[in-house]
């Protein structure tokens, strides 16, 4: 039986309702109690939504889940749960996602280039699928995990549009593939497969179909050294929000054609891949409070550069939102993803559409100067004390994300559309419910009626939180 985090509770909601109202409703219970520190809600649904939506595009790929993308421990036991299998690459990754039960079959040790002390843990706990991609890992491998099973990682073509390049650090170039294999095969080792990584956030789908086709070569070369080569592994790079400038289900197609074409089902080659952002991107919502504001001129700079605090009369201002979270914590992917944020407010559309924007700029809440989110964006006006947010915040910022200046992490709490969860966790759930311990926390706004299927438990009202 599946038994998840009782130590985490997760909001039940009703029917799906938008982000906006969520985080208005999270909002309205901080002031409520006076506090002010910023908020990540995770949208469970959301992973479910995004699983289960692989599955239907593409059913021939294993997904082993990148854990380095967000390596949240609830996201984690809920993919392990819904089944997915996971990319560690390192020793804490290997151990958090061990210790959700997950057995070691269930993972790929997908770092090239790994820390000895690593490598004996992992072959300590018998997680023998790893990459590799030079002559030095090889003979560390043969020193310390003969019989790992290793999966070697190409050089995908470097023409196509991806928002992080991978491989300028990582992939044997196809051309010399060859010398590779026959290395392993002099040393006695065990070659069962190829990998390639496109580059994260790819925008362009014939990069699969090309890296697919050029596996094939390499994979060819593999039998034709006398390895077995049960596997292909087609790395992450997959699309994770709606905004992103291609669709999963385009990418997915694509991959699908090249596989049929390369590598047909008939033959029985394993399909693996390593997405990270498809899976979390769209889930976290990040709430961030307005801890100080400055009205500078928009034009004019002092004698040293700096802005001038005090328009003139008949100016137009620009205005500086200075906000509890930053670069240094979870906007670090500004930095390392490349990434681009846009921010919302809470007024409604149409409070917002009329409203009149000034050019505005957002920072995070830490004493560098680089510490900005937002250079220019026009914004209505904010007082402090408001509330912004943000979406799709759920890739390569968590996991990256460091407290400095002592600037506290974002709090964060779980929410899931109650259907969906009853799906996953059908006994879970209902014996929550039996027991009696299914707190009854009306989360709803006036005027709201439930819908009719939704029939809740006794003493529970519209919604709640199971713990
Ligand atoms: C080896 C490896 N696999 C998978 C991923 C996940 O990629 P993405 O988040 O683009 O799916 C990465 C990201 O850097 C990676 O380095």
């Amino acid at each position: 039986m599946k038994t998840y985090m009782e130590t985490t509770p997760i909001e039940l909601h009703p029917f799906s309702q938008s982000i906006h109202s969520i985080v208005e409703q999270h909002v309205q219970a901080a002031n409520k109690t006076g506090g002010d520190d910023p908020f990540i809600v995770g949208d469970l649904g959301d992973v479910i939504y995004k699983y289960r939506n692989w599955l239907r595009n593409l059913p021939r790929v294993k997904p082993f889940y990148a854990v380095k993308c967000n390596d949240d421990s609830t996201v984690l036991k809920l993919l392990a749960d819904l089944g997915a299998n996971f990319d560690c690459a390192s020793k804490a990754e290997i151990q958090k996602v061990l210790s959700l039960g997950v057995p070691a079959g269930r993972i790929i040790y997908a770092n090239p280039c790994k820390q000895a002390s690593m490598l004996r843990y992992a072959a300590k706990h018998g997680v023998s699928m790893m990459t590799f991609d030079n002559e030095a890992e090889l003979h560390k491998v043969k020193s310390i995990y003969p019989d790992a099973k290793l999966v070697l990682r190409i050089l995908p073509p470097s023409n196509f549009k991806v928002q992080c390049e991978l491989g300028i650090k990582f992939g044997c170039h196809p051309s010399k593939a060859l010398n590779l294999l026959q290395l392993a095969r002099d040393l006695d080792l065990n070659v069962m497969g190829i990998s390639f990584h496109v580059g994260s956030g790819c925008e362009e789908p014939e990069a699969f179909s090309v890296a697919i086709q050029q596996a094939r070569v390499v994979f060819d070369q593999g039998l034709d050294l006398g390895f077995p080569m049960t596997l292909l592994d087609i790395g992450g790079g997959f699309p994770g929000h709606e905004a992103a400038p291609v669709k999963f289900e385009t990418v997915a197609k694509t991959v699908d054609m090249a596989l049929d074409r390369y590598f047909p089902s008939e033959e029985g080659v394993e399909i693996i891949s390593e997405p990270g952002r498809y899976f979390v991107a769209s889930a976290f919502t990040l709430g961030v409070n307005i801890i100080a504001k400055r009205v500078v001129s928009r034009d004019q700079q002092g004698e040293n550069g700096e802005l001038i605090d005090q328009p003139s009369l008949s100016e137009e201002p620009a205005i500086m939102y200075y906000v509890n979270d930053g670069v240094y914590g979870s906007f670090n992917c500004l930095l390392y993803d490349h990434a681009e944020v846009s921010v919302n407010t809470l007024k409604n559309a149409d409070e917002d559409d009329d409203e009149f924007k000034y050019e505005s700029s957002v920072w995070g809440p830490t004493c560098d100067g680089l510490d900005c989110i937002l250079k220019s964006v026009p914004m209505g006006m904010h007082d402090v004390g408001e509330w912004l947010y943000f979406r799709d915040m759920g890739a390569y910022t968590v996991s990256a994300a460091s407290t400095f200046n002592g600037m506290p992490a974002p709090t964060r709490t779980y929410m899931c559309d109650a259907d969906l969860w009853y799906e996953v966790y059908p006994n879970v759930c209902k014996s929550y419910h039996k027991a009696g311990v299914c707190k009854g926390l009306p989360k709803m706004k006036a005027g709201h009626s439930l819908q009719e299927e939704w029939s809740p438990a006794p003493g529970c009202a519209e919604s709640f939180v199971c713990n």
